[in-house]
């Protein structure tokens, strides 16, 4: 037998629900913010990823599906969607457009990481990018827009934590306070932590391993080596935010595992996920644009959410349930299953979900009905047909109505 490749999932009914009911809010609520959906390929050049998310990253290093297509050329499928949206929106001068780009993507991005609950190889992201401004404002608006996704959802308990990792400036002071802090304490970090503290100090703020951690949070914090810009605009990220009575935490490690990153980054954390437990996560990017070959600055600030884990969360608040099917018709015998055919279809025109059984046993094609939950059943024999009179029987009540065609689908047109 042929499984589905490791790390990869099929999405069921009645699941599959609770993903477009997930899907269908997201989009109601870009809309609300003005949003408008991009969608791009799957597959980039692999260098679109490098020169973005970071050679030292764990996704580029580790997590990355690359393969060499026939002419020979480097293809990546993507890990993440920021880059690409970048890329889009230089090739197609989306600057030249009035206003800020407001953009939202749905669907599978892939990463080789080990799975677990809430991880895969193939997973899906939510994500909005707002491009071309700088203004804290804008920040505020994205943790606002994406809050009230989660909102939406009836999702309570998760958590908001924020950060700055600054501009490239404040950065590269805080990189330099972290390699000479790291000289000392490096041997005693993991072999990955050793290279990073040489090659980009930063990304040791990402290590998970849990016997680093004590060493790595006594290092230095990134809001010491701000520059007066970026601190400011920091205070005004969360004066926003305070307005809006949107509650976080300042988190100071939380640097994010892309080195895009510029100011502002954050993350929505949910107690129920367990080991995975981060939603969703983004941060502003300015200088991105520049470095992927825009002419023109393009500031821009986004998140991603991880649908995966967004559904597990909806569907552990509350069973989602396909819809349920409206009219069961049962034929009996061929001639009838002709008539029958013709009938759902007239009925279906009216909006109505109607299955037509093929079994040739009666009994069979009732209980069927009830597994369904079919809210109605018609059973339709010879003389049904004959006399163009249909007795539609209510699940719900057991009253059984005798009516004409006629009747039958004045009663679905306003029902
Ligand atoms: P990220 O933090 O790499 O950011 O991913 C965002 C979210 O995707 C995570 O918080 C998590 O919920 C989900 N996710 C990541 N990897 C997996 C996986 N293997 N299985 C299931 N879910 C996963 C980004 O991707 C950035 N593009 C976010 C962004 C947009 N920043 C600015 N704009």
């Amino acid at each position: 037998m042929i499984h589905s490749v490791k790390g990869m999932r099929d999405i069921l009914p009645p699941s599959s629900f609770a993903w477009n009911h997930v899907e269908a809010t997201a989009r109601r609520i870009f809309a609300r913010f003005n949003y408008q959906e991009i969608r791009t390929p799957i597959l980039e050049e692999t260098a679109l990823f490098a020169r973005s998310v970071g050679e030292e990253t764990d996704i580029v290093s580790k997590e990355m599906y690359t393969f060499e297509d026939r002419d020979g050329s480097s293809l990546t499928l993507r890990p993440e969607n920021t880059a690409s949206v970048i890329r889009s929106y230089i090739e197609h001068r989306l600057d030249q457009q009035p206003g800020l780009q407001k953009l939202y993507y749905i669907g599978p991005m892939f990463r080789r990481e080990r799975p677990q609950k809430g991880r895969y190889r193939q997973f899906y992201q939510i994500g909005a990018e707002a491009i071309g401004s700088d203004s804290p404002a804008i920040d505020a608006e994205v943790i606002e827009m994406v809050a009230t996704i989660l909102q939406e959802l009836a999702i309570t308990g998760f958590e908001l934590l924020i950060n700055s990792v600054g501009t490239k400036e404040s950065r590269q002071r805080y990189n330099e306070a972290l390699r000479i802090e790291l000289e000392s304490v490096a041997p005693k970090l993991c072999s990955d932590c050793q290279r990073r503290a040489v090659t980009n100090p930063l990304r040791v703020l990402d290590c998970k391993v849990p016997e680093d951690q004590p060493i790595i949070d006594s290092l230095p914090s990134i809001l010491d080596y701000l520059s007066d810009e970026d601190r400011e605009h920091f205070r005004r990220v969360r004066e926003f935010l305070d307005d809006r009575h949107i509650a976080y935490t300042v988190r100071p490690r939380l640097v994010r595992g892309l080195d895009y990153y510029a100011r502002t980054t954050f993350e929505i954390t949910h107690g129920a996920l367990g080991a995975q437990n981060a939603i969703l996560g983004g941060g502003r990017y300015d200088g991105l644009a520049e470095s992927l070959g825009s002419k023109v600055p393009a500031p821009g600030i986004g998140f991603s959410i991880g649908e995966d884990r967004l559904v597990m969360t909806v569907e552990e608040g509350k069973a989602i349930q396909s819809p349920k099917l409206d009219l069961y018709i049962a034929p009996m015998g061929d001639p009838a299953l002709r008539h029958c055919a013709v009938l759902a279809g007239d009925i279906r025109q009216l909006g109505v979900s109607v299955e037509v059984g093929t079994d040739r046993k009666l009994k069979r094609m009732l209980e069927l009905a009830n597994k369904l939950s079919a809210r109605f059943t018609l059973i339709v024999g010879e003389d049904e047909i004959a006399a163009q009179s249909y007795a539609l029987k209510d699940m719900v009540s057991g009253e059984q109505t005798t009516m004409t065609r006629q009747k039958l689908l004045e009663h679905f047109q306003h029902g």
